[in-house]
């Protein structure tokens, strides 16, 4: 079975998808050992590990860079790879941008945007692509912030009608990110491949969040709706404390 028949049966079954990024092998081998359902090599690369304040600089190269790593970790689960910021801006580059992630060893591609031109060449080019739609990191500076969508009817209505868009255009499943919770459940009612939550509520077919959240691995920032499920950050500097300590007492006659 393809990626997107796998998802669409699933979510037939009522079998809700648990995704998470990973940017590097060891990580990646330890939640693909956990289960994860898939994997993806996000942009938010940029904020999580290499330190800038938003998505918006990340290159083609930094994503397949880590996307490698990635690859070499994982054994079971589907890995997918974010096209960077202005890597898709006709459906002509969005292609060529996306194979290269597919040569570097993505499983699917995703994309943010109502694109549904970008996306029916991908898949018409046999790349499984994953939409993402309500609030796109890529248009944070545009916009000023992350805030909500789907708030008033017009967008609401807007993206009901770009959500089937990118169904029909092919998409394998779609990222719905920081979405009035009614709406991403109606989304969800609509159509037959799976929605993926994102700060959207639990209404969704499944969620995808950003790994060091979850693990509270970086704690000077946290989005509101990440209920962390471990503070990764308390015994990783009590462990670096203890070896500094030992290290600086020991004797060097021992
Ligand atoms: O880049 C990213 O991490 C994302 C999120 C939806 C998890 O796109």
């Amino acid at each position: 079975m393809t990626l997107k028949e796998n998802l669409i049966f699933a979510k037939a079954q009522g079998k809700r998808q648990a995704w998470l990024t990973a940017y590097d092998y060891p990580s990646a081998r330890l939640l693909d050992e956990s289960g994860i359902d898939l994997l993806l090599v996000g942009d938010s690369l940029g904020m999580v590990v290499l330190g800038q304040k938003d998505t918006i600089d990340v290159t083609l190269d930094q994503i397949i860079h880590h996307l490698i790593a990635v690859r070499r970790g994982v054994t079971r689960a589907p890995v997918a790879a974010d096209l960077p910021f202005h890597t898709y801006k006709t459906p002509d580059q969005a292609l060529a941008t996306a194979r290269r992630l597919v040569e570097a060893g993505a499983d699917a591609v995703k994309l943010e945007g109502p694109l549904p031109d970008q996306v029916a060449l991908l898949v018409s080019s046999g790349i499984e692509v994953i939409g993402h739609l309500g609030m796109l990191p890529q248009q944070v500076r545009e916009e000023g912030g992350y805030h909500r969508k789907g708030k008033t009817e017009s967008e609401a209505e807007a993206l009901l009608i770009a959500s089937l868009a990118l169904q029909a255009a092919g998409c394998c499943a779609v990222v719905l990110e920081i979405v009035e919770e009614t709406l991403a459940e109606e989304i969800s009612q609509q159509l037959n491949i799976p929605t993926i939550g994102i700060g959207s509520g639990p209404r969704c077919d499944g969620q995808i969040l950003v790994t060091p959240d979850l693990l509270g691995l970086q704690p000077w920032f946290r989005p509101a709706f990440v209920k962390p499920k471990a503070d990764l950050g308390t015994p990783f500097q009590a462990a670096v404390r203890e070896y500094i300590r030992e290290t600086k007492e020991a004797s060097k006659t021992e």
